[in-house]
């Protein structure tokens, strides 16, 4: 894509981050910032800078050792190295003649045909490049980045007809393929498109609740779940962004905003917000925010502030019927309730909604731009046009009309048909001229949402579904809660294999929920378990074993592509796998002993084989059974893919995949670069060392103990894993076949699971989430 190299300048809260981002795709970034006065270490704004990358949580590198292609410097002695940067991002001060200031010396030395571009939330486009040589003008533009860069996957790009279209083209695709950005164009107009419609949003929810009188936690119970936003809703959001963050925005956007906009009428703060301000109430970075984390006791108390007195109290969940409502109706049910919550979320939507719409084509060509811009921006599971076809674009006009609010003339032409209307085979959505055009997604570009808009599956149950995705490749979906495995996904798996030869020649498992697989079902283990049913259990962990070595065995080649949480029976899978097309945001690991048990469906046995034959790996039997042994006793969990290569939850020669949008498509075309001459693997042998492993791992985790770093259960559990991969009762002169190695892994997991301490584990995580030290 002809971006080698790339200069950031302004090493604060977003430009170390795109730095970081950057070298997570592989690409060497100076990372540049001024000079401050008297400092002995000229560049030490951008030393300080990426030595917080390395220990902020979450971690902006994807990888440690990403942090070396980052090379930090300042912008007087190494102006002259930014000549051989393809791509130069400005990220400094949000003021306009200071960014004048460095594009004029970024003019003389950049060469030629290499882009600069600006991160300002901002300053319109026209205004940054006025003055400025028409070449330099021809290869500029915005390119906004949401933060933190890592994990938000909007680019907002506004460039104007003035901009190179092969310079436009280059950095789109870039971002696409590399960071793995979901590209949008916008218009050169205030806020761009996610925060002109985003602050909007978020200033008629704070005005609204405070008019209304709701707690805060009734307003985020309204706005957050039931409408598809995280459940921060509004007030949790401002907290975390900064609550002075908003006002900010809104006042220099307020500067451009066209003079009749409603969102000039929402730009007074109000009182009870400018004292939080004023006071250091700026959200988790200062002292509290709309919540906040009372400690004066001893005891940490969640408190939230009165919207009406400024007063903090311990919270209290919200009770509104509307919102349970909206569990079953969804939003159509929300809104007509006429509690106050059903009133609230009225009066927020319509008004947001309303100006969404009437905002297209202003701030962008087409309604698919502010959808993606407000999913991948501001986190929304539903773009607003998307929210508008839920409640009906005729319903939601007439109700506008009845309130006595102009219907724009978008929604106008809406109310027939729709935003979005679904024919048999495509999928159509209405341009701001009436028509409509077919929804078409980029090459490369392969969804299974939209896939299963149009086609019947090929098997499905209440758990899962096989699709078939085109040139012979089968998909494997998980839909059960949480995606976790249960006796029916194993069933599929075992039809699957049997159906996949008849008219197929590869399988890639794949799905578009929020995590690729939190694990086996553990909730019904417990069932189970509680009633005594031990031989549901025990057929459990045999039936999953046998599926996964169905899938191992199979005779064709079958890819996992994970993306998000990847843990214990998820990871498991993937380990069965012929090799897997990982999205770079994969949380992978064996975490079964946080619940009190091992990995049971051949978790230890992959990993010891993958260990074993590890070339990098000293020789001798020892050193991959303590390896495994450290990997599995602490449930460590990948932070990245990347990280994942480390532990070999992936194969050194796994594939990587930026963007999440193209991860199907990719494993499909990995998938099928393995059908020619397929041949399922060998079963692997083991050579394992016995008692002499035992005895080490059993003395480390003592050792742990008696550092109070393992609590007595961990202990218990540590045996277990122990006792499985030192290979049990046998020495290096043993054979032992992948079904002994399975065999051992089903009677520790057995045992482990009958016990008091490990149960009360597993309802702990089941209750809570997170894992109970017993
Ligand atoms: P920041 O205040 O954290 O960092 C700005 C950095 O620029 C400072 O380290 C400062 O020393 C440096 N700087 C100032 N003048 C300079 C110059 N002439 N040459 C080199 N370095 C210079 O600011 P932040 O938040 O990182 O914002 C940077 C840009 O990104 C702004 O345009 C802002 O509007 C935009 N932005 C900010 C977002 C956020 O959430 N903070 C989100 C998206 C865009």
């Amino acid at each position: 894509m002809n971006i080698h190299n790339v200069a950031v300048i302004g090493a604060g809260v977003m430009g170390a981050g795109i730095a970081a981002h950057i070298a997570n795709a592989g690409i060497p970034v100076l990372l540049l910032d001024i000079v401050p006065e008297g400092a002995s270490d000229r560049s030490q704004i951008a030393n300080t800078a990426l030595a917080k990358l390395l220990k902020a949580d979450p971690a902006p590198f994807m990888h440690k050792k990403n942090a070396r292609l980052v090379t930090p410097g300042n912008i007087e002695d190494d102006l002259p190295q930014l000549a051989d940067c393809d791509w130069i991002i400005e990220a400094i001060v949000e003021r306009l003649a200071i960014k004048q200031d460095l594009y004029r010396k970024l003019a003389a030395v950049r060469k030629a045909d290499a882009i600069v571009s600006s991160n300002t939330s901002s300053i319109p486009l026209h205004e940054l490049v006025a003055g400025l040589p028409e070449d330099f003008a021809a290869h500029f533009m915005i390119t906004h980045f949401f933060n933190p860069p890592r994990y938000m996957r909007l680019l907002e790009i506004v460039t104007s007809e003035q901009t190179d279209q092969d310079a436009v083209e280059k950095i789109s695709q870039f971002c696409d393929f590399k960071l793995g950005k979901g590209v949008v164009p916008c218009k050169d107009t205030p806020g761009f498109i996610a925060n002109r419609i985003g602050i909007f949003w978020i200033q008629t929810a704070i005005q609204e609740a405070i008019d209304m009188g709701l707690t805060v936690e009734e307003a985020d119970a309204v706005v957050g779940r039931p409408m598809g936003i995280p459940k921060t809703g509004v007030f949790g959001l401002s907290d975390l962004v900064g609550i002075d963050l908003m006002p900010h925005l809104m006042r220099s956007m307020n500067r451009s905003l066209p003079t009749d906009d409603p969102l000039r009428e929402k730009a007074t703060i109000p009182p009870l917000i400018q004292n939080m301000i004023d006071t250091g109430y700026t959200g988790r970075k200062g002292k509290g925010g709309f919540y906040r984390l009372n400690r004066d006791s001893g005891q940490k108390i969640k408190e939230s502030i009165d919207l009406q007195t400024g007063e903090y109290s311990p919270s209290q969940p919200a009770k509104l019927d509307s919102v349970k409502a909206a569990r079953d109706g969804g939003l159509q049910a929300l809104i007509a309730h006429p509690d106050k919550g059903g009133q609230y979320a009225w009066r927020v939507l319509s008004q947001t909604l309303r100006y969404a719409a009437a905002l297209v084509p202003e701030i962008a060509d087409d309604i698919c731009a502010v959808n993606t811009a407000m999913k991948l921006g501001y986190n929304w599971k539903f773009g607003p046009f998307e929210l508008i076809d839920q409640l009906g674009a005729d319903d939601f006009a007439q109700r506008l009309a009845t309130d006595g609010q102009d219907v724009p003339p978008l929604l106008t032409m809406a109310r027939e048909h729709g935003f979005y209307r679904h024919n048999e085979n495509e999928t159509l959505y209405l341009q701001p001229d009436g028509s409509y055009l077919p929804l078409q997604r980029p090459p490369g570009v392969l969804l299974l949402a939209d896939l299963k808009r149009h086609a019947e599956p090929l098997l499905e149950n209440d758990a899962a579904s096989l699709w078939d995705i085109g040139d012979g490749v089968a998909c494997l979906e998980f839909h059960s809660k949480m995606n976790s495995l249960d006796p029916l996904i194993l069933e599929m798996i075992e039809e699957t294999v049997e159906l996949i030869p008849q008219n197929h020649k590869a399988l890639v498992i794949y799905n578009e929920g929020s995590n690729f697989s939190a694990g086996a079902n553990l909730g019904l283990l417990m069932f189970a378990a509680k009633l005594g049913g031990w031989d549901e259990v025990d057929k459990m962990v045999s039936g999953g074993q046998q599926a996964y070595k169905t899938l191992k065995y199979a005779p064709f080649p079958v890819i996992g592509a994970p993306f998000g949480m990847a843990l214990g029976g998820g990871c498991e899978i993937l380990l069965h796998c012929d090799a897997l097309q990982a999205h770079a945001e994969t949380y992978v690991g064996l975490v079964e002993t946080g619940v009190g048990l091992i990995p049971g469906w051949g978790g230890c046995k992959e990993m010891l084989h993958r260990w074993s034959t590890n070339p990098r790996m000293p020789r001798g039997p020892l050193p991959p059974v303590l390896k495994c042994f450290e990997i599995i006793s602490v449930a460590t969990v990948a932070k990245s893919a990347f990280e994942a290569k480390d532990y070999l939850f992936l194969r050194h020669t796994d594939g990587i995949t930026m963007n999440r949008d193209r991860l199907l498509a990719d494993a499909k075309a990995r998938a099928l670069s393995m059908v020619e001459g397929y041949q399922p693997p060998e079963p692997p042998v083991f050579h394992l060392p016995g008692t002499t492993a035992r005895v080490a791992m059993e003395m480390a985790v003592n050792d742990f103990r008696a550092q109070g770093k393992a609590t007595p259960y961990d202990a218990v559990v540590a045996q277990a894993l122990a006792s499985v991969l030192s290979g049990g009762d046998t020495d290096m002169t043993d054979t032992l076949s992948e079904d002994d190695l399975l065999a051992l892994e089903y009677a520790q997991f057995t045992q482990l699971v009958r016990k008091p301490e490990t149960l009360a584990r597993v309802g702990h995580m089941l209750e809570t989430g997170k894992p109970l030290r017993n």
